[in-house]
């Protein structure tokens, strides 16, 4: 979609829908009070009301949105605005449709224009890859939103903010895609050629390791998930920028199960077809790296996918397995449908290798997690408090959540293996605590944190104008802002 600006009054415009956000308890603009019985419409958090103005007006419909108090109105209140003024738009089969840009006490206007433009592009998004036949609605695009901001407002910091969400925007697309594609197109495989293609758009250095690399360099926790597949696994490296004493280096680390049957421990039918999702962590590295790249951020930054499928099969991997991992740890295997961990040990231990500021990771690790936390927060946990606040700071601001978990050493005991170094799991009680712990033996003393989105990668009742059944791509704003912190640290150092 192209997003424009108008230095212009909303009221002037000649649109097919004007959307305005209307705060709670302050006075409608006069334009807007002539339109309508001003006691039905008080501005409260998601209230709507369309208007058709006829001649007291150049637009064709006035939308009223309520954002409820300013006060209390946050950058999350203007992405879900935008989103469901752009499915009006869609639903309405127009062309375009313009939104006057809000202004909110508390916000910087390019924040505003931000939350604005991924609202406005995520509220349209739809996944079709696989619909022979689209109907009159599925084939309608909007193509153009006109942003009406005010006379004294700063035209430049208005555009950055909006180039900014739309770059954000684009990486959760791709996220949503990646995972909302079927088990059998999106194969480890699939995930290389996804890392070639954005290295070919943005520069990255790419490597692909297929099987038989994985075997000369000893990535034997990503083999053993994945000896059960007919579909090679796969480690996947992507490389932006390169390390500099300015330049931080960051390692995100994507688990990449492209199916989850559970292996031999195989997992019930009901809702198996769900686990094709379980590259949620994978689908939210490439999100983010596609930012990296659109934005060109200064700062050195890997990302890493560990891809295979779980399958059950007579070469698969069994329960009572011994596996040495890349680090030379052994794990003893007790169930292998706890296999995220298994690969994303190697993961983790090729991370090191770059001697990070920060290490990342996003699994959708464990049926626990949300159980603990439900929809609506990613869990978290890692070995460093500063790195965890900063993670903490980022999903506030980018409306992805993140709740910490405690990582004691007592936790460490319940995956010690009797006659292996570690097992693969940790026993009835505190699975999303004892798969964390299971992952920092493999992180080193490097900063790490783990973020567990099993519970937000995947909706089937989604609650915000933003979001369809199915992907949410979470996690990719998440990394966004959080990368948008070492670039100002930097900035101010
Ligand atoms: N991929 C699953 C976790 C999962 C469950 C993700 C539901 C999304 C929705 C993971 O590989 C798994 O199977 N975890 C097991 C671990 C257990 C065997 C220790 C689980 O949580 O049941
Ligand atoms: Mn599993
Ligand atoms: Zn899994």
């Amino acid at each position: 979609m192209d997003i424009n600006l108008h230095q212009r009054n909303a009221f002037e415009a000649e649109t097919p829908l004007l959307a305005l956000g209307v705060f709670e308890d302050e006075p409608l603009p006069d334009s807007a009070a002539a339109l309508i019985e001003v006691d039905d419409f008080k501005g409260a958090w998601q209230q709507h009301i369309i208007t058709h103005p006829r001649d007291s007006l150049p637009s064709q419909r006035l939308m009223l949105l309520g954002l409820g108090k300013q006060a209390t109105a946050t950058a999350d209140n203007v992405r879900q605005f935008a989103a469901q003024a752009a499915r009006k738009a869609h639903e309405l089969r127009l062309a375009s449709f313009s939104i006057n840009l809000p202004i909110i006490a508390n916000l910087s206007a390019s924040l505003v224009a931000q939350a604005l433009a991924e609202g406005a592009e995520l509220g349209l998004y739809q996944y079709l890859a696989y619909k022979s036949e689209l109907t009159d609605e599925q084939k309608h695009r909007v193509e153009r939103l006109d942003v009406m901001i005010h006379d004294d407002g700063d035209v430049h910091i208005v555009q950055q903010g909006v180039a900014l969400g739309q770059a954000t925007a684009n990486g959760v697309k791709l996220a949503r895609d990646l995972a909302n594609g079927p088990g059998n197109a999106v194969t480890p495989a699939h995930l290389g050629k996804t890392a070639q293609d954005l290295g070919t758009q943005f520069g990255f250095r790419v490597t692909v390791l297929d099987r038989d690399a994985l075997e000369e360099q000893g990535f034997g926790g990503i083999l053993a998930v994945g000896q059960g597949s007919a579909q090679q696994p796969r480690f996947i490296v992507m490389e932006h920028g390169s390390a500099a004493e300015d330049r931080p280096t960051i390692c995100l680390v994507g688990k990449g199960i492209t199916f989850d049957t559970g292996g031999i421990s195989i997992k019930p039918a009901e809702r198996m077809d769900d686990m094709k999702m379980d590259m949620g962590g994978a689908a939210a590295v490439f999100g983010a790296m596609h930012i990296v790249g659109a934005l060109q951020l200064p700062l050195h930054i890997i990302g890493l996918v560990a891809s295979a499928e779980n399958m059950p099969s007579a070469a698969a991997y069994k329960p009572g397995d011994i596996i040495t991992t890349l680090s030379g740890k052994t794990v003893e295997v007790l169930n292998t449908d706890a296999e995220g961990r298994i690969v994303l040990a190697d993961a983790l231990t090729y991370a090191q290798r770059y001697q990070p500021r920060a290490i990342v990771d996003l699994a959708t690790l464990t049926g626990a997690i949300m159980v603990a936390l439900g929809p609506h927060a990613i869990g978290m946990m890692g070995n460093n408090q500063e790195l965890i606040d900063r993670l903490a700071a980022a999903g506030e601001a980018a409306s992805e959540r993140v709740w910490q978990l405690p990582l004691w050493d007592d936790y460490r005991d319940m995956i010690k293996s009797d006659i292996a170094d570690l097992k693969n799991v940790g026993g009835r009680y505190g699975g999303a605590i004892t798969a964390a712990s299971f992952l920092s033996a493999f992180a080193g003393d490097y900063p790490w944190v783990h973020l567990d989105i099993a519970g937000t990668a995947w909706t089937d009742a989604p609650r915000r104008s933003d979001q369809i059944k199915g992907a949410t791509g979470v996690g990719v704003r998440l990394l966004a802002q959080m990368l948008q912190t070492f670039v100002n640290n930097r900035n101010q150092s």
